[in-house]
């Protein structure tokens, strides 16, 4: 018993040694140690020499040793097959297939640089649902049913329920703000609308608008004016004219809607402005007294704003974009020329 100990002591200490570099060497310290007639199978076979008393003991030390011999093939498996793909034929040290890189879209892109502007003066963003129901829509917004103004939108409705339709604008979400909080609003709602017209360069059954909404006490024109100044100036530059000309919308009286001199040709007159010199970009106007009490807002005591903007327009006036269609057709050759803004 003593003999067996210090033999496998020994061999412990050898399988310790034993560090292979190559397959072949792993192969041979298999057969060595754990082959059939290796060292392991030879030293288990001196069980029958050990004395019955003994043999719990002995049992366990083979068994140790066993897992030693084991583990040191396991530990050093890799190399079997490091010697494979050593021989299928492929070279690792050529340089592997560019994978061309994803952009952001450039509508994604301008919709974000618009907010981030809109938000470095205390607008917050909301969402609401693209399926949207018809008080959100219109009602809520002084467009009661059988109201002309309606038709200033072609409206897309859902089959299976006459009060749904896709919103066709984002102020249906500035009714559900209003809906959900009290006043002081602040929020920017962007979002995809959609509107029943056949799509051409000038025109698209789906675009997405950004929604301003201000109220509070003593909220006036003036500050219309002012926050639309400075998004002008930041989305376009310093040297960006802007005009305001009276105009309908059901919910704001007065209404207006904003010029910008025309960032292509800068007022002497081109395609983009069709030789006028300006290019229309959003509408506004104060927010209409029925709306504020269609929320129970009291329009004595709150006034507040509201602009809507194309995410397409900017888009279009900042990069001369001249068909909507090819936002959505995804052809690379389009997507890959916006660089960051
Ligand atoms: N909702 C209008 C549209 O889609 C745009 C708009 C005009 C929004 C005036 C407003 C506003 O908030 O005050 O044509």
């Amino acid at each position: 018993m003593q003999s067996l100990k210090e033999k496998i002591e020994q061999l412990k200490q050898e399988i310790a040694a034993v560090v292979p570099a190559s397959a072949d060497e792993l192969e041979q310290y298999r057969i060595k140690f754990l082959g059939t007639k290796g060292i392991v199978k030879e030293i288990f076979g001196e069980m029958k020499n050990v004395p019955k008393e003994l043999k719990k003991e002995a049992g366990q030390m083979l068994n140790g040793f066993k897992q030693a011999a084991e583990a040191k093939f396991e530990e050093y498996k890799y190399l079997q097959n490091s010697k494979a793909k050593k021989d299928d034929g492929i070279d690792k040290t050529l340089p592997g297939t560019p994978i061309a890189e994803g952009s952001r879209h450039p509508l994604r892109m301008v919709e974000n640089q618009m907010v981030s502007i809109l938000e470095k003066i205390g607008f917050s963003v909301a969402t609401g649902p693209e399926i949207e129901d018809d008080w959100h829509n219109f009602t809520s917004l002084n467009m009661p049913e059988h109201h002309t103004a309606r038709d200033m939108q072609d409206t897309f409705y859902v089959q299976q329920n006459p009060d749904w339709v896709l919103r066709t604008h984002s102020s249906s979400t500035q009714s559900r703000v209003m809906e959900q909080t009290k006043p002081p609003i602040r929020v920017i709602c962007p979002g995809r609308v959609y509107r029943n017209e056949t799509i051409s360069a000038r025109a698209h059954c789906f675009f997405h608008q950004i929604e301003g909404l201000y109220i509070d006490k003593n909220v006036s024109f003036a500050d219309l004016k002012q926050t639309l100044y400075y998004f002008v100036k930041e989305m376009f530059g310093e040297h960006t004219k802007v005009r305001f000309r009276p105009s309908y919308f059901p919910f704001t009286e007065p209404s207006a809607e904003m010029d910008i001199s025309c960032t292509v040709c800068g007022g002497s007159g081109c395609a983009l402005c069709k030789k006028t010199g300006w290019v229309e970009i959003l509408g506004c106007g104060m927010v209409h007294p029925n709306v504020l009490r269609n929320f129970d807002i009291d329009p004595d005591v709150y006034t507040g704003f509201a602009f809507g903007m194309g995410v397409e327009r900017i888009t279009q006036i900042k990069y001369q974009v001249n068909d909507l269609r090819l936002y959505s057709q995804n052809d690379v050759r389009f997507l890959k020329q916006f660089q960051p803004l």
